[in-house]
């Protein structure tokens, strides 16, 4: 979101609730090593799935300056500011602190959530490889390497750190949030899990895939912006990883890259190629209101661990 959109959007949801609020935010990597002539290869591949990729997209910089958006998570004054792919800055921290925002830091590595504590995260998001979305690995080099399960994420973080984790990933009802208490979890997240609620706006052929795809037909994929990410297998997402097919360029160049092929397949509701993000469990996403879900999965886990 641009500055002015984060305030706008802050200013809607004080509208309907005087609850407290999270506002999250990506850390940036350093700018992208360019290489046209793979731009041309991958424009090419990308123009049998979707509207011609012009030759300048990939050059148009349409990226939030980041310090204008944190300046804009802090006028906002949420309860919450948490991160993923990286550390917020120490000054950026120090100013955390000084307002009472408590930062809530996402770590996919126990050396990851270590280094958070110390750069002074209050609370660490233990992201699993399960998780639906862009996984938040600092080193997108290593992301598909470093690849962690949240039962073995979740405890070890926990030892590691004097600070409280919450679990992300994969969790989806009652019997995933006992087990994360179990492990040691002071909260858990959920993402997926509320895709097909009614107040979800995704197209409905990814809602209609969530209800039925199983955790291996996921897929940990670069193939929609260059940082690693776990969708619905597509028919492009395989086609992207063939032999055939040419690497994706890095984060954000490739993302510029499938805009076209993206907006085409919301537009049409085409799964196919649709950036459809669904973490392992999306089969288990429930279709009862928001509301209803979170008093649903909390009475299942109360009833589990009692
Ligand atoms: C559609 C979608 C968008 C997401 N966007 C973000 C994001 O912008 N920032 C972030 O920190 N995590 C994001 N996540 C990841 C979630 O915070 C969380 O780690 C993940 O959903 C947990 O796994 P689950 O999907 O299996 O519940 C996103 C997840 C999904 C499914």
């Amino acid at each position: 979101m641009q500055p002015g959109e984060i305030a706008a959007w802050v200013r809607e949801v004080r509208t309907g609730t005087s609850g407290p609020i999270q506002l999250n935010n990506w850390i940036p990597d350093a700018p992208p090593a360019r290489d046209h002539n793979q731009e041309a290869t991958l424009r090419t591949f990308l123009a049998n799935w979707g509207p011609e990729v012009g030759p300048d997209v990939a050059d148009q910089d349409n990226q939030p300056d980041f310090d204008e958006q944190c300046q804009a998570m802090l006028d906002a004054a949420p309860a919450i500011i948490s991160s993923i792919m990286g550390l917020y800055p120490a000054a950026y921290v120090s100013q955390l602190k000084a307002r009472g925002i408590a930062w809530f830091a996402t770590a996919t590595t126990v050396l990851e959530a270590t280094q958070a504590e110390a750069a002074g995260a209050d609370v660490i998001v233990a992201q699993g490889m399960e998780a639906g979305g862009h996984r938040g690995a600092f080193d997108p080099g290593q992301a598909e390497t470093a690849l962690v399960g949240l039962i073995s994420l979740v405890p070890t973080i926990v030892d590691a750190v004097k600070i409280p984790v919450v679990a992300a990933g994969g969790i989806a009802d009652g019997r995933g949030v006992a087990a994360a208490l179990a492990l040691g979890a002071s909260a858990v997240q959920i993402g997926t899990g509320f895709l097909r609620c009614p107040e979800s706006r995704i197209p409905g052929g990814w809602r209609e895939a969530l209800g039925k795809v199983r955790p291996e037909e996921t897929a940990l994929t670069r193939a929609f912006s260059g940082r690693p990410g776990r969708s619905v297998a597509t028919a492009y997402t395989r086609a992207a990883a063939g032999p055939d097919a040419p690497a994706p360029g890095p984060y954000p160049i490739q993302r510029r890259l499938t805009a076209g092929m993206r907006a085409a397949a919301a537009k049409t509701d085409d799964l196919t190629r649709m950036q459809a993000w669904a973490g392992q469990s999306a089969s288990l996403s429930g279709t009862i209101s928001a509301e209803a879900l979170v008093r649903q999965i909390w009475s299942d886990a109360r009833e589990i661990v009692r």
